[in-house]
């Protein structure tokens, strides 16, 4: 098995609309009156869910109607969000299957299917004509990719000159051990976080200029907070659990979160922004 099926299998749930639709049901939406909203606790699948998008999104300068690429776009949370509050027209690429299929079908559930396109690609060969989009984006997509030397020379390659690029990835602040499972990863094979400082050298080395870096650590030790708080409700009243990323990251969701908690609170990784620009 190649590293890149690994990757998607860790990904793939197998029933994960199905799943997705009956936490909805649960929590009291109707399937076929969905808005993007409604979906926000399940399709946003990166330290800080939706806030940590609009916070992203507050950062990039682009007009409506702009054309945007999202790297490793997931189920299509972001992509979904940045069509429908910033009028961009947005095509995302995936490695997992399951995702891209899933991603594609909620997309035209609530309505945004003119906005945006999804097709199954791995990140080091993306499948556009050079200089087709006004920017770029890649939300906790680099943490399990070994070659990001060659995922910024293509990001580079398919922007317009002077096109932005916004990573949001986990990334390493020192070398002390790691622990198995997190959310991106379940064995050292599929895990290649990196340091902000190698993510900046690369980008320079692929044509961008780093124009911003923020870390988000103190924001993700809040957010992890508030999950675990909201998972011991559930469990406590025994209902069906609230919809929420424990979906997509299944039955071994509690683990990944403890040990992605510690993880960050050791200092090992943070959740860091870099925005940049190309030549
Ligand atoms: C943690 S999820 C983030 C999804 C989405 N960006 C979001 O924030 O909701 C990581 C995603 O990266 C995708 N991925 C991992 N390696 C990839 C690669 N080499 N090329 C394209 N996608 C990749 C996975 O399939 C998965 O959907």
């Amino acid at each position: 098995m190649t590293v890149d099926q690994s990757i998607a299998r860790h990904y793939t749930h197998g029933t994960l609309e199905t799943a997705i639709l009956d936490a909805l049901k649960n929590a009291g939406k109707d399937p076929d009156k969905l808005s993007h909203g409604d979906l926000a606790a399940v399709d946003e699948f990166h330290i800080g869910g939706r806030q940590a998008t609009t916070d992203l999104s507050a950062q990039i300068d682009l007009p409506r109607g702009a054309r945007v690429l999202d790297v490793g776009c997931g189920i299509g949370g972001p992509a979904r969000f940045f069509a429908s509050e910033r009028g961009w027209r947005i095509d995302g690429i995936d490695l997992t299957e399951e995702y891209v299929a899933v991603a594609e079908r909620l997309t035209r559930r609530v309505g945004l299917g003119d906005l945006v396109s999804y097709r199954q690609a791995g990140a080091t060969t993306l499948p556009f004509r050079d200089a087709t989009f006004d920017g770029a984006y890649m939300l906790h997509v680099g943490m399990n990719i070994a070659d990001k030397k060659s995922v910024f020379a293509e990001v580079r390659r398919v922007l317009k000159p002077g096109g932005v690029f916004a990573i949001y990835d986990v990334m390493r602040e020192n070398d002390d051990a790691f622990v198995y499972p997190v959310p991106w990863s379940s064995e050292p094979a599929t895990n290649a976080i990196e340091t902000a400082a190698t993510y900046k050298a690369l980008l320079t080395g692929a044509g961008f200029t780093t124009v911003k870096e923020r870390s988000r650590r103190d924001f993700a030790i809040e957010f992890f907070r508030q999950m675990r708080e909201r998972m011991a409700e559930s469990q406590a009243k025994g209902g069906p659990p609230p919809p929420g990323l424990p979906i997509l990251m299944g039955s071994t969701a509690p683990q990944k979160v403890a040990n992605m908690t510690a993880l960050l609170q050791r200092g090992t990784i943070s959740p860091t922004e870099i925005i940049s620009r190309a030549a």
